[in-house]
């Protein structure tokens, strides 16, 4: 039987400034945490996810509900165990977790053992007993989880242990026992996969680059993956799709935590792609797409917020760069006007909206659409934008293999006649490699977009990476396959 769990340790949330000269990046822990959920839920998908205690840095009990609320937002089974930092009220905030979970054919025991000092910890007697009862009458895996490192005697370099650990190990041992899952040493240490013993000491999602690791075991083999949450600083990517304050979708996103979060994930760069028609248009007006028969010009509802984007955006870039994400009227022109474009650095062409797919889902004819979409691009793409910005996302209903077989060649040929580059884009919809390779094969540059309206999403370029993968290539492909639009450079 096979089991996959994501774990997580000593995530150490506290309310305080961004930046702190500390390893540990206690104020942003609760984005940290829900980055880490997304990739969980949405890509890694595990049978349970464990979270290895130390949860807030200060036992603060608005800090433990905060969590909370994202932690409720696992879409696995979860257990949540205290470490020495979660303070008195843990309990009363999170349910006592069940002394044992079978899940999968595997049995998990869940430990909270007493701290003693220096920060280590002390298993009862009792609970070493129950290490013992677990073993009789069941022959599947057993897993123990605990906050504290259990290790195997002199395997580890962790400075923090367990005053019994040689009973605890020797029940352990003795009972067969398939892995030891544990927290509390930020450095974390994999033994299994140095093959050194059966135990694992996850790292701190706190302390940069804020790793959780996806455990898979299938009967006695384990394999581990460490997820990142920050990119490898020395790829230098840049996120060419930020939005602001300014978006009327937008979730926080105020400019100077933005741009802090870039830092703590690794970015090189990125730029602030405000949607033209929201700076232009009111909410109402912008949704129901009201201004797109006159474009720019539409009487409709005009509410025009540029202005302040503009001064907010110019005052801090650098380090940013000055975007938008212009949106395209019905006759296929950029919604903006002069002294905004000739402002931005960085344009980014949309198509949200197609006539023939405003229609209801049985009456509308794709072939229809297909060509409406590249009857609009073959005026927008050569209007002078840098980058499609989600090329397919109108189309996302549908798999690219359904799709009328004009329509990704079709844009392909029009991106590369007028020196535009696709974006690569997984915000709400996805981008396949067959849609990658086919910009590849033509000579299209792409660029990475997380497409942010919240924090926990900049530059969070994991699927564009493995897109990367997918695609039969490596990282140090990426100076070939990207486009650099920073210094005005196409
Ligand atoms: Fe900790
Ligand atoms: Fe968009
Ligand atoms: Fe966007």
């Amino acid at each position: 039987m096979s089991l996959r769990i994501a774990a997580i340790a000593d995530i150490h949330y506290a309310e305080g400034p961004v930046h702190l000269p500390y390893a540990r990046r206690t104020a942003i822990a609760d984005i940290l945490l829900l980055r880490a959920i997304h990739r969980i839920n949405r890509f890694i998908q595990p049978d349970l996810t464990v979270i290895l205690g130390d949860l807030v840095d200060d036992g603060s009990r608005q800090g433990l509900e905060k969590l909370k609320e994202h932690i409720d937002k696992l879409e696995s089974p979860c257990i949540v165990l205290p470490g020495n930092h979660d303070g008195e009220e843990f309990f009363s905030v999170f349910p006592s977790p069940e002394e044992v979970v079978d899940i999968n054919g595997v049995r998990l025991l869940t430990f909270v053992d007493e701290e003693q000092p220096d920060y280590n910890a002390r298993r009862s007697d009792l609970d070493i007993a129950r290490m013992h009862e677990a073993r009789a009458g069941y022959d599947g895996q057993l897993v123990s989880l605990q906050h504290y490192p259990l290790l195997p005697p002199n395997a580890s370099e962790s400075p923090y242990g367990y005053t019994n650990n040689a009973d605890i190990w020797t029940a352990f041992e003795n009972n067969h026992f398939t892995l030891a899952l544990s927290g509390h040493w930020h450095t974390g240490d994999d033994l299994v996969a140095r093959k050194a013993g059966r135990a694992i000491v996850a790292p701190a999602l706190c302390e940069h680059p804020f790793t959780f690791l996806e455990i898979n075991m299938d009967g006695d083999d384990i394999k581990t993956i460490r997820h990142e949450l920050a990119m490898p600083r020395e790829l230098e990517l840049v996120d060419y799709h930020v939005h602001t304050p300014f978006a009327y979708c937008s979730q926080n996103m105020e400019v100077p935590i933005t741009l802090a979060l870039a830092d703590e994930f690794g970015l090189a760069q990125l730029a602030f792609t405000e949607h033209s028609g929201q700076l232009y248009f009111e909410r109402n007006t912008y949704w129901k797409a009201g201004f797109l028969d006159d474009g720019i010009n539409s009487p409709e509802g005009a509410d025009d917020r540029m202005g302040g984007y503009l001064e907010l955006a110019k005052a801090n870039c650098p380090p940013a760069i000055l975007g938008l994400e212009i949106d395209c009227d019905n006759s296929g022109n950029p919604v903006i006007r002069r002294d905004a474009w000739d402002a931005t650095e960085v344009k980014l062409g949309s198509i949200h909206w197609l006539k023939e797919l405003k229609k209801p889902d049985d009456e509308i004819d794709l072939q229809a659409a297909a060509d409406e979409m590249l009857g609009r691009l073959s005026k927008f793409a050569a209007s002078g934008i840098d980058v499609l910005a989600h090329p397919l996302r109108i189309f996302r209903k549908w798999p690219d293999d359904e799709l009328p077989a004009n329509l990704i060649p079709g844009i392909i040929d029009l991106l590369k006649k007028n020196g535009v580059a696709a974006e690569i884009n997984f915000h709400g919809q996805i981008t396949t490699p067959m849609f990658m390779n086919t910009c590849l094969n033509a000579g299209v540059k792409v660029v990475f977009g997380s497409d942010s309206h919240h924090y926990r999403e900049i530059g969070d370029f994991y699927p564009h990476l493995n897109l990367i993968r997918d695609c039969g290539l490596t990282c140090s492909d990426l100076p070939d396959i990207l486009a650099d639009l920073r210094n005005g450079e196409r």
